[in-house]
């Protein structure tokens, strides 16, 4: 296991890269999202985490406009660009994130300087944990300290999203970065992602004998190809069809009606939705009144929705959520946007073993990747580091 560089180590790395010491040191988390995939973007309810793994980013601020950025990824050396020639879709790799959040902060009117980063990262990349949203948080963290912005976290949650939205090219929602701005050790973040509300909810599934598995099945997924999109998009006609402002707006015992008035595709879209919301809530009453052993059913529910209505799981996640249950996890289901990345398998405490091997046994057999198993538990979310 690689363990991550400690702010010294990154604070020296950066001196060594730019010949000064950085202003400071920021973290922001990735997140597993319990329940709720694919509802933030109908103003619906979802249920992520912020968990231990995080991007760093060493930053100092610059006297001209020039950017200069280098990882630990090893990958790309040193990139350099400059503020005043950002132009959406044009960056490459994950230099596209700070520079997507340099970009939204311009277009507010908020006067960022050229800066020198250095980024660490332990949050695996495309395993539909958030790598994106991790760097992209722990940058405007820092941004917004640097630059005296005083943007509240629902303001940085709303630029993020316009910063891959219109400059990296993915059409998400607003989940991810509440998780990682907002998330708190200890709890999910219940958010109502019409208003932004967010309702701190304790998970603790240790205290229940239970560890979340999450299963990176390999499969590397892009939210800006062209599934994630579709998927909106049906959406969105089927809010207009159905003469609602977003699909938040319809409830489960209009969905016999709704098919009446839908193409067969389209209401599969909007049956998920409507009843993941459900499930969402569900899950929070459940956690709230009887504890996480007992939202498994809801968990294996989303992912036959997610499989059969939504249509983004693959192979992969099928096989990963499937040998999960038959071994002993008491719920399990895709997480994320989905076309790959992760599942999440809640188990008993005594059977991880077992199903870590029953998943491994699985993905041999069906001539898979290997996956990365591991366990987390619910983070704080961002924060300055030095
Ligand atoms: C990705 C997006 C989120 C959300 C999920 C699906 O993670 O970034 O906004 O839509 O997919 O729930």
């Amino acid at each position: 296991m690689i363990t991550a560089p400690s702010v010294a180590q990154l604070s020296s790395r950066f001196e060594e890269a730019f010949g000064t010491a950085p202003d400071g040191v920021w973290q922001a988390p990735g997140r597993v999202n319990l329940i709720g995939e694919h509802t933030d973007y109908n103003e619906g309810f979802v249920l992520p985490f912020a968990i231990d793994k995080t991007a760093r980013v060493a930053i100092r601020v610059r006297r001209d406009s020039t950017v200069r950025m280098l990882s630990t990824y090893g990958d790309h050396g040193l990139v350099e660009t400059d503020i005043a020639t950002l132009e959406p879709l044009t960056a490459k790799g994950w230099t596209k994130y700070p520079l997507g959040v340099v970009w939204a902060l311009k277009q507010r009117g908020i006067d960022v300087p050229g800066l020198d980063l250095l980024l660490d990262s332990d949050v695996p990349l495309g395993a539909g944990l958030s790598s994106s949203h991790a760097i992209e948080c722990a940058v405007i963290l820092a941004l917004n300290e640097l630059t005296d912005a005083g943007l509240a976290a629902e303001q940085m949650v709303l630029a993020t999203q316009h910063a891959e939205n219109a400059f990296v090219g993915a059409p998400t929602g607003i989940m991810d970065q509440s998780a990682s701005l907002r998330g708190a050790k200890g709890h999910a973040v219940f958010l109502d992602c019409r208003d932004q509300g967010v309702q701190l909810v304790p998970f603790e599934a240790e205290e229940a004998g239970l560890v979340l598995l999450v299963i990176d099945t390999k499969v590397s997924h892009s939210h800006a190809d062209g599934g994630y999109a579709s998927r909106r998009e049906s959406c969105e006609l089927g809010a207009q069809v159905l003469g609602v402002p977003a699909l938040r707006d319809v409830g489960v015992e209009m969905l016999e009606e709704a098919s009446g008035l839908l193409d067969d595709v389209t209401f599969r879209r909007v049956r998920h939705v409507v009843t993941e919301n459900d499930r969402v809530l569900q899950t929070v009453e459940l956690l709230s009144s009887d504890g996480p052993q007992y939202i498994g059913a809801l968990l294996d529910a989303s992912h036959v929705s997610m499989r059969d209505d939504f249509e983004i799981s693959c192979q992969e996640l099928d096989v990963a959520v499937e040998a999960s249950r038959s071994s002993g996890a008491i719920g399990a289901r895709m997480t994320g946007g989905g076309f790959g990345g992760s599942a999440i398998a809640l188990t008993p405490a005594r059977l991880e073993q077992q199903v870590r091997d029953a998943v491994v046994i699985a993905f041999a057999d069906a001539g898979f990747t290997t996956p990365d198993i591991f366990t987390v538990t619910p983070a704080d979310g961002a924060r300055r580091l030095a």
